[in-house]
């Protein structure tokens, strides 16, 4: 199963089923993560930079590729609760901006 490496919670290793968001695998991991309008595609909060890997995402959907259009995501960033990992693993970063204040990032 591919995993996701979220480098700056301590390398922590999350495994995606297929077809499941990523936001979906990293709350199956009771991870905290912020996903302000509750996965639905409608605000940046639950993006990722991603480090390696960003050939093995699925496409991008279309609340993706409009974030994209309007300059708010960016070529190496993946919004969560749209994304999957379809073809292997990938290490990704929680951006500064959406580090919850209860939770202890590494760098
Ligand atoms: S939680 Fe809002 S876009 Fe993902």
């Amino acid at each position: 199963m591919p995993m996701l490496i979220v480098q700056n919670l301590s390398g922590r290793k999350i495994p995606v089923a297929p077809g499941q968001t990523l936001l979906g695998a990293i709350q199956e991991q009771h991870i905290d993560w912020m996903h302000a309008c509750g996965g639905k595609g409608r605000c940046t909060t639950c993006r990722i930079i991603v480090q390696q890997g960003l050939d093995n995402f699925g496409p991008l959907t279309e609340a993706e590729l409009r974030y994209r259009a309007k300059g708010r995501l960016k070529n190496n960033e993946r919004l969560t609760c749209q994304c999957t990992l379809a073809h292997g693993n990938a290490t990704v970063k929680v951006p500064d901006q959406t580090k919850l204040p209860h939770l202890a990032y590494s760098s």
